[in-house]
């Protein structure tokens, strides 16, 4: 049997459930929160500019990062939002490190943690300081290729469709409840590099589309009874 390879716009994504652009509803108080980032701070960027353009009805109280060379940091400047170096490095286990950025974050009066492509492996610790309130974003479609190299883990199993997670965290890594997906198809030239780069434009949708799921008033109390 001859099989005609599918035509995929290389732009075609499903976003579920759909993203909710209705106003941020009045007279709700801004969702505080604390984002934790490694790295490029793209998706902390996203998140920052919703927010300034009044799309996300939160506010960032603090960035942690962990590397030195976070371009993170820099991005928050330009939205004068305070950043803070917790390098894991300085630190003897996790739990350490997770302690220093549990009183980060309650300093900063922080309700809800978005771990914005943070590179470290949690404990127990920063569970138990905001339970059920850690939010993750992490390039597949969980339950599928979960761990470091998501992206080289789709392509080498040969599936046709990867995707984009936002969910809440728990301490299994990359499990949990799950709160938003969007599917990327891949194309047979896909590297690493350019499927991440378009699972990465959906992923800016969905972190922004999970932390408005969060933030709404009857989402944050239906969230807040179950904990
Ligand atoms: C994203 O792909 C995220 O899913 C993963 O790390 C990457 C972070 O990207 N956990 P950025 O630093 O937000 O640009």
């Amino acid at each position: 049997m001859t099989t005609k390879p599918l035509s995929i716009n290389s732009t075609t994504s499903l976003i579920s459930p759909e993203i909710d652009n209705s106003a941020i509803a009045p007279n709700t108080p801004p969702l505080k929160l604390g984002v934790l980032a490694s790295g490029s701070g793209s998706n902390f960027e996203v998140i920052a500019q919703a927010i300034q353009t009044q799309k996300l009805n939160a506010r960032v109280q603090v960035l942690i990062y962990n590397n030195p060379e976070a371009k993170a940091a820099a991005r928050a400047e330009k939205y004068g939002i305070p950043s803070i170096l917790l390098n894991h490095r300085d630190c003897k286990n996790r739990e350490e490190l997770d302690t220093k950025i549990v009183k980060t974050l309650q300093e900063h009066d922080v309700e809800w943690v978005i771990m914005a492509g943070w590179m470290r492996i949690v404990t127990q610790v920063l569970f138990d300081a905001f339970p059920d309130k850690v939010v993750n974003i992490h390039p597949s479609l969980l339950p599928s290729f979960p761990g470091i190299r998501a992206v080289e883990q789709a392509l080498k199993a040969g599936v046709k469709i990867t995707g984009c997670t936002v969910h809440i965290a728990c301490l299994e890594v990359d499990s949990g409840p799950i709160l938003m997906q969007a599917a990327v198809p891949i194309l047979p030239d896909d590297t690493a590099e350019t499927l991440h780069a378009r699972i990465q434009v959906q992923e800016h949708k969905i972190i922004v589309g999970a932390i408005a799921l969060i933030a709404a008033p009857n989402c944050r109390s239906t969230l807040q009874s179950q904990s």
